[in-house]
Parts: C-alpha cells; structure tokens; sequence
C-alpha cells in the first residue's frame, strides 16, 4: 500500500521520540511491502520562532492532504512561567485539532506485564488493568468562549457541549465495547454541572442502542479514586476533553510510566498519533526520552488508519519482546536493570527495529496473540 504520511516534531523531545518511531514505519514498509512517503512540517514554539504563528498555513494545508499523521509534542518552559503571552505553543495543537475534526482522542492504558514493577501502584491491584479512554477532543471548556472583564481582574472559559458531539463520541464508546469486555463507564460532573447533564442524558440514551453494553456512570472526582483504586474494574471510559485530561494523566501510572502511552486522534478525516507524554523539556536533548510511546502510536496508526492489523501487532510483539529481554530507558527502568540494558532514546529504537527486522516475528502465531487495540471502526 502507498502512504503519505507527515510527521510533526513540534518541540522538546518531540524531536528525538518521532525519530524513531519514522524508523519502524521504514522497517515496516520494507517488511511488508509498502511505500511510506514522509513529509515534516512546524508546529508549536518552533513554527513561532520561525513563522510567528503555533500552526502556520503550510503546515495545515500539508496536514490536509495526507493520510495519516506522526506528531510529538508541543511546549516550551518560556510559555509556561509567563502568562501574559499571547501567542502559544499550544494553540497550534488545539487549532489542529478543530481544524482536522479530530473530536475523539483513544488512550489505551495497558500494562506490559514486564513493567509490573515500574509503576508506583502495587503490582497485585494493577495486574491485567486494560483499559480504553475515549476523551472527547474539540469541545469543553477548551474550546468554549473565553476572556476577561472587569479590568482583567474576572476570567472565565465556557464549559459548552452540544448533543451532537457527545452523540458521536459515544458511538465510538460503545462500539469499541462491544469488542471488548461489554462495559463504558462515562465519566461527567452531573451533581454540580448543566454541560454534565446534558453529557449523562446523552449517553444514556445513546446506550439504549448498545443493550449488550454495561454502562455506568461515575463522577470525576470518585472516577480519579476508582482508577487506582481499582484499575481491573475498567473496561471502556467515555468522558470529556478536560476530565479526559486529567484523568489519562493520571492512569498513565497503570502503565507504568508516560513514556509508554500511545494515542490516536480521529474523527472527520485523517489520524493523529502522538505519545500522551508532552514537551519534557527537562530532558530533552539528553537523547534519554523513552521513544516506545512514539513507537506505539506508529501501531495505533498501521491499525486505525491504515487497517494494516499484522503490521500493527508486529510493531506491539517488537516492543513486547524488548521489554521481555530486559532492556529499558532510564523512566522504566528498576533495581534489576543493569547499566547494558539501560538505553537511551536511539538505542532502544533500533533494538525494536531488530526484534522487527528479526525472524521471530515472522512466526505467524507470534502475531496473533497481540491484543493491544481495540476495533473502533
Ligand atoms: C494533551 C496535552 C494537551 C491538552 C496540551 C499540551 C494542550 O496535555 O494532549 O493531553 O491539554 O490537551
Ligand atoms: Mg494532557
């Protein structure tokens, strides 16, 4: 199959980890016998310095026309501790996001047994967590009407929903349950907000037509408990792009780490991909950052939008088997980790590029076992 595919760097270690995942879509594509254009455009603090504008023109139009797209990160430190700046990395990310339609944001939380041990939650509550976010991306409080009055000393941002964009993120819910384990929990604030109650009316109405589906409803603040609490207890999560937010930050610890979790934008046209993790500024240029978030949103796209199922696994079994040998960046690594194994971003690239490349994965039962995503077409 031909491809056209356009990577977006943006900032930080955006840079280092879309490197290697570029990497694997090249082995792919020879291994399997397709043709993989690239393409890079600006976005983020590197398009301000260079353009003046988060998401210039160019960048759009070259996003339009293509069918899938590998994105970092965006984020400079300079934004963060000064407020007053007008003009944002992150408005590039979020006017890309409305501009594409790309109104619903699959976060797959799920942990290699392999890294049991990496995450700060006990082994024994976190073991077979699997667990698919559906955040809803292009409405919110994100996107609603902003601003300031009384002098600049009143701000507010407008919590909005409309009926049509909790419909459709909720179709996708639910169909992605139905190949799952049977279960959505939405997750909304409907004891204090109208947007809330309007998102829970919505979803209950839309589960009517999904009778196999077990919904239920949790609010944000006992959902955040819950996912620690008890992460098995999950199967699909529909919520809204703020709570969406906070709470796939928060259950990227069920992983182990950030620097494992892989998403996927979709919706009107083409697909994002992109690690959950952000600019990490605080790393970045160490060449330490952990690129198998990256890697897996390479899988994420071989599967959603480019229907290519073994590709996908392949990539998945690739990482499965790395972990399996040992080897780890620093954020994964642990006490048995010994310093041969610890590797930095490009080391542990090429080491999935070997597992990829590696006659092992040929075995088509190797293939198979797999089960890292979920059908949501
Ligand atoms: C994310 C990020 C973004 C968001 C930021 C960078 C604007 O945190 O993708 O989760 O809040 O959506
Ligand atoms: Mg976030």
């Amino acid at each position: 199959m031909k491809k056209k595919i356009v990577i977006l760097p943006g900032d930080g270690i955006g840079k280092e980890v879309t490197a290697e995942g570029k990497k694997v879509l090249e082995v792919i594509a020879g291994k399997f016998d397709h043709e993989f254009e690239f393409d890079e455009a600006l976005i983020g603090h590197e398009a301000i310095e260079a353009t003046g504008n988060s998401l210039p023109e160019e960048t759009l139009s070259k996003l339009k026309n293509c069918d899938a797209i590998l994105f970092g990160a965006v984020g400079h430190p300079k934004y963060d501790n000064d407020p007053t700046l007008k003009v944002r990395p992150e408005q590039g990310l979020l006017r890309m996001r409305k501009e594409l339609g790309l109104y619903a944001n699959l976060r797959p939380i799920k942990l290699f047994d392999e890294l049991l041990g990496a995450s700060s939650i006990k082994p024994e509550i976190l073991k077979g967590s699997d667990i698919l976010f559906f955040r809803e991306l292009t409405g919110d409080v994100y996107f609603g009407e902003k601003g300031r009055k009384d002098d600049g000393a009143t701000a507010f941002d407008l919590m909005i929903y409309q009926r049509y964009e909790i419909e459709r993120i909720a179709h996708k819910a639910f169909k992605a349950a139905l190949t799952r384990k049977k279960k959505v929990t939405s997750v909304d604030k409907a004891n204090v907000l109208e947007s809330s109650r309007l998102w829970r009316e919505t979803v209950q109405q839309i589960g009517k037509q999904y009778p196999e589906v077990q919904l239920e409803h949790l609010f944000v603040d006992s959902a955040a408990m819950k996912l620690i609490q008890s992460p098995r207890s999950f199967d699909v999560v529909v919520t809204g792009n703020l709570f969406g937010d906070i709470l796939t930050d928060e259950a990227s610890q069920i992983a182990g780490s950030m620097g494992m979790l892989a998403s996927a934008s979709i919706g009107d046209s083409v697909g994002l991909y992109e690690p959950i993790h952000g600019s990490a500024h605080d790393i970045t240029g160490k060449g330490i950052a952990n690129p198998l978030a990256s890697i897996l949103s390479v899988a994420l796209m071989l599967d959603i939008s480019f229907g290519m199922k073994d590709e996908s696994e392949a990539v998945i079994k690739a990482v499965e088997q790395t972990l399996k040998e040992g080897y780890r960046t620093i954020d994964i690594a642990d006490q048995s980790t010994s310093k041969e194994k610890t590797l930095k971003t490009q080391q542990m690239g090429n080491k999935v590029k070997e597992q990829l490349s590696g006659e092992k994965l040929l075995n088509p039962t190797a293939l198979q076992t797999a089960s890292f995503i979920a059908s949501i077409s």
